[in-house]
């Protein structure tokens, strides 16, 4: 076809309407498959139920090269002492909130909220350990998680959330859901493989629409 100034219009429209059409195939793929997934809060009888399968997905995701706090070697007994030593107390004292999240009934993914801020900081909460298991990635399933632990959060009364990371792929899924990269730090943790220090993103997110505790004009 001869390139006129038509032609090449014709042609960057129909490249255009290829490009939305394949995006619109995949967010249907991706909500089928997203209406799978449920979410649920555990308290601590509710982790002890769930123990063992969130212990697998913390020790697949280390393996996977997870920078979640750990290091190789990390096998199952660590994984489940770091739910039922550090994370259980914060359930039972509802100072903690773990959400997980299922596909066809298999729990696949987990996030967390630590409300245990210092006195001069109600508003605040950190979001953490979001891991979702290496079989059931790219599913939807950790962008959902976030977006349930926000709402949990805002009905707590949280207005800023604070949290750090040291892999792209979640500093992404972050940057898309809203939050700001405050700084990064060099050299923060091990790698859990190798010998070397890796930095971490600190990022934050201030949630619209709930302004119970910090009037706009106090927020500095
Ligand atoms: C980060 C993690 C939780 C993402 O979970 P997931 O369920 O696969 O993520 P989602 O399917 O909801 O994808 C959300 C976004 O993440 C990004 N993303 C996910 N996988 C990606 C990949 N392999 N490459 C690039 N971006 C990717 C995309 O921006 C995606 O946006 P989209 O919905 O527009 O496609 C998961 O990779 C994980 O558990 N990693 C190991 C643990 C970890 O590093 N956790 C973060 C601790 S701070």
């Amino acid at each position: 076809m001869k390139a006129t100034p038509s032609n090449e219009r014709r042609q960057g429209r129909q490249r255009r309407e290829r490009r939305e059409r394949v995006a619109t195939q995949i967010s249907n793929q991706k909500k089928a498959r997203l209406s799978s997934i449920e979410i649920f809060r555990l308290d601590g009888e509710g982790l002890g139920q769930h123990l063992d399968a969130i212990a697998e997905i913390l020790h697949a995701c280390v393996h996977d090269g997870a920078n979640v706090g750990f290091v190789l070697p990390f096998d199952l007994n660590q994984a489940r002492a770091f739910w039922a030593e550090k994370i259980a107390p914060g359930l039972v004292a509802n100072s903690r909130i773990v959400l997980v999240a299922k596909v066809n009934n298999q729990v696949a993914g987990t996030v967390q909220l630590n409300l245990d801020t210092p006195p001069n900081q109600p508003h605040r909460a950190d979001v953490s350990k979001l891991l979702v298991h290496p079989k059931y990635r790219k599913l939807g399933i950790g962008r959902a998680l976030m977006e349930q632990i926000e709402s949990y959060a805002e009905n707590d009364g949280r207005r800023l959330l604070t949290l750090d990371t040291a892999t792209d792929i979640a500093e992404n899924l972050y940057l898309s859901l809203g939050y700001e990269r405050a700084g990064h730090i060099p050299g923060y943790a091990r790698d859990p493989n190798e010998d070397r220090f890796v930095g971490t993103t600190i990022m934050y997110k201030v949630l619209p629409g709930s302004l119970r505790l910090v009037r706009p004009s106090a927020y500095v």
